[in-house]
């Protein structure tokens, strides 16, 4: 079993997984209107990642006998003044999901739930790994020139992600 408070964190975690999914997909809809076919398929395929994160809390939500209670899920913003902004957006988004991990953690310490500390660690891992490609995304727009027609090069490169 899951301790009452266990259960509404990782609901409001299931959430903001899904909050994620959902503005990457907001963000690939701006790219696809801005004709960067690329840049909206990574989108695309980080939207899925997202969408498998929300998935994996469920399933450890649903495996401890917790109870799921899906919450509404907030409509992010269309649209963004260029690649950079998006992806600085993308790079503090990240950031402060990280935060929420390391508070989930330090939940889990604090309530000494094993199985959940050892589950988050996967996602303590998966953070590292989320902000260093959105700054290094971020740093490339920069070296280029954050306007549509220098991108055209990083647009090809990032539309070839699975
Ligand atoms: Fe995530
Ligand atoms: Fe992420």
């Amino acid at each position: 079993m899951i301790s009452k408070t266990i259960e509404e964190a990782l609901n409001k975690q299931v959430n903001r997984e899904y909050y994620s999914a959902y503005l990457y997909l907001a963000m690939s809809a701006h790219f696809e209107s801005v004709n960067l076919k690329g840049f909206s398929k990574w989108m695309r395929v980080q939207a899925r990642e997202e969408q498998t994160h929300g998935d994996k809390f469920l399933e450890y939500l649903m495996a401890r006998g917790g109870k799921v209670a899906l919450l509404a899920i907030e409509a992010p913003k269309a649209k963004w003044a260029s690649a950079g902004k998006v992806f600085e957006e993308v790079y503090a988004h990240e950031q402060k999901v990280t935060g929420m991990i390391n508070a989930l953690v330090d939940l889990a310490i604090k309530e000494k739930d094993h199985a959940t500390f050892e589950m988050l660690q996967w996602f303590v891992k998966e953070q590292v790994e989320e902000e260093s490609s959105a700054s290094d995304i971020l740093a490339q727009i920069m070296t280029v020139g954050d306007v549509p027609g220098h991108l055209f090069y990083l647009d090809h490169h990032l539309g070839k992600r699975e």
